[in-house]
């Protein structure tokens, strides 16, 4: 049974390694997801074979009754839009139930004491690893669940200069209470109360973290909170010998990691800048350029922009926040596809960090039918702007911020950004000269060569395609 045991879990290893492969291009995402789940459903049945001999098979047929009920329906009828909450809780409830298991393990255990032999370092290590990391990630995830979900109010809520002590002595008193239980310091007893000291402790460092973050920043922090549940749940694979949890859980610590850094990179913020809050908030900008002259944008109109379009060689579509915001996405296609008969070829220009959750743009553009082909990343198109006739930026403006490339003192220099600047004509759609999430000026929309075209961007794209349909 062992060996049929460990063979399973070395194809759900292999299946998961392989899915996550296939989330690297939308192409074969779908596939890659469902690969990666039907190796958690073999490494499930591998762990029930396992404990084959138990008693407990009513509550385990429980549990997995309740744990599909509450699932399935969420992920199956979640807006698109919604799905980095639906992230948050199903992270959240990850991180939880490692700490429970943790819990439940030094319940089990009596405290490490009831083992025939000294518990081993990384059996009491493991535990109280798990417990503590688990503890945050689900206090955590669930205010930044709050957050997204507007449950509570999105603005940092914090105590000022004295968040980051207070934050660092809850870390001291988890650990600290961690350390009396590892050493064997307290008799049965009181060691329970440690544990729970541990819990609590962990419980408000998740949340004293992320309050005070800003609901825009939550993407990242859901990343991050992600690659920590994964951490803790290979501690508690370690503390409980199953070698699925360790596989498992680092896989998901490695690439939320891996994920949390280029998202960071890609808005050229560090993680600890990111955790520290009192970013973005998208405030107001004035109607002034770099060079604090006052300049004034040059407004168009839907007809202009539909003439300018329609004989272009090359318009290359530029999406960005709030063309999710505007939901103008199946606008967007059916405009393309009226370029597109006039014998214009459209693209797509993606930036890794457009929009508010990782590959937003792609998803929404996916769930209009945009040919994958036509979607270009950053690095892909950005030699192509200066040959391009029309830049059509949807909704986008931090992501097209020439500042990032050339200005040394704006606060996202060094950012990678799209170099819609480039082009021979831009229009840019968005409502008014607000600025976006970064919070500063663009000096794109006053170049020269841009033009403005206000509105909602779905009403505008909506009246640029009128304006085709009638050419
Ligand atoms: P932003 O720089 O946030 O700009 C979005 C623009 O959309 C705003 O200037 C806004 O201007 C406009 N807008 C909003 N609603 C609109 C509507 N209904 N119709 C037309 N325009 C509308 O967006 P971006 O260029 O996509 O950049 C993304 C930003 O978010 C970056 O700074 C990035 O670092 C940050 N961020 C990204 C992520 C991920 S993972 N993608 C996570 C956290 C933060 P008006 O109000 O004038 O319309």
């Amino acid at each position: 049974m062992t060996y049929l045991v460990n063979g399973l879990y070395i194809i759900a290893f292999g299946m998961f390694i392989y899915g996550l492969m296939g989330l690297t291009g939308p192409k074969t995402a779908v596939r890659g997801n469902l690969i990666a789940a039907v190796g958690m459903f073999i490494a499930v049945v591998a762990t029930l074979i396992s404990v084959r001999h138990t008693s407990n098979w009513i509550l385990i047929i429980a549990g997995l009754v309740v744990g599909i009920a509450l699932g399935v329906p969420p992920a199956k009828f979640t807006k698109m839009t919604a799905m980095p909450q639906l992230v948050a809780a199903f992270n959240g409830v990850g991180g939880g139930t490692v700490a429970l298991i943790a819990w439940s393990e030094f319940i089990n255990s009596q405290g490490f004491s009831h083992f025939d032999e000294e518990p081993t370092v990384h059996i009491v290590v493991g535990s109280l690893f798990a417990a503590i990391i688990g503890s945050i990630s689900f206090w955590g995830s669930l205010i930044a669940f709050g957050k997204l979900q507007e449950i509570l109010p999105g603005r940092p809520i914090g105590l000022g200069k004295l968040q980051q002590p207070l934050n660092l002595l809850l870390l001291i008193g988890a650990v600290a209470a961690a350390v009396v239980i590892g050493i064997g310091a307290t008799n049965d007893g009181v060691s329970q109360l440690w544990m729970i000291a541990v819990l609590v402790l962990a419980g408000v460092l998740g949340l004293a973290v992320v309050l005070p973050i800003g609901g825009a920043d939550m993407p990242v922090v859901i990343s991050l909170l992600n690659a920590l549940t994964g951490l803790s749940a290979a501690a508690a694979g370690l503390a409980l010998n199953n070698t699925a949890m360790i596989v498992a859980g680092m896989i998901v610590g490695a690439s939320g990691t891996i994920l949390t850094n280029l998202m960071a990179k890609a808005m050229n913020r560090s993680i600890p800048a990111i955790v520290a809050g009192g970013f973005g908030g998208g405030g107001t900008a004035p109607g002034a350029g770099g060079d604090g002259e006052a300049k004034q944008a040059k407004a168009t109109s839907a007809a202009d922009a539909a003439i300018q379009m329609a004989y272009a060689n090359q318009v290359i579509v530029v999406p960005g926040y709030g063309m999710a915001v505007a939901q103008a996405q199946h606008a967007v296609k059916e405009m393309a596809a009226l370029l597109e008969a006039k014998g214009v070829e459209v693209k797509y220009a993606i930036h890794p960090v457009a929009g508010r959750m990782p590959g937003h743009m792609n998803v929404l553009l996916a769930e209009a039918e945009v040919s994958y082909d036509a979607l270009k990343e950053m690095d892909d198109i950005n030699g192509e702007f200066s040959r391009t006739d029309v830049a059509l930026v949807i909704g986008a403006n931090d992501v097209t911020n020439p500042a990032a490339r050339e200005d040394a003192s704006s606060p996202i220099y060094g950012m990678p950004v799209l170099n819609v600047d480039q082009a021979k004509s831009v229009i840019v759609l968005k409502r008014s000269m607000n600025s976006g999430f970064a919070g500063i000026d663009n000096p794109l929309f006053y170049a020269d060569h841009t033009s403005m075209l206000f509105g909602d961007a779905k009403k505008s794209v909506g009246a640029v395609t009128e304006e085709l349909k009638a050419l």
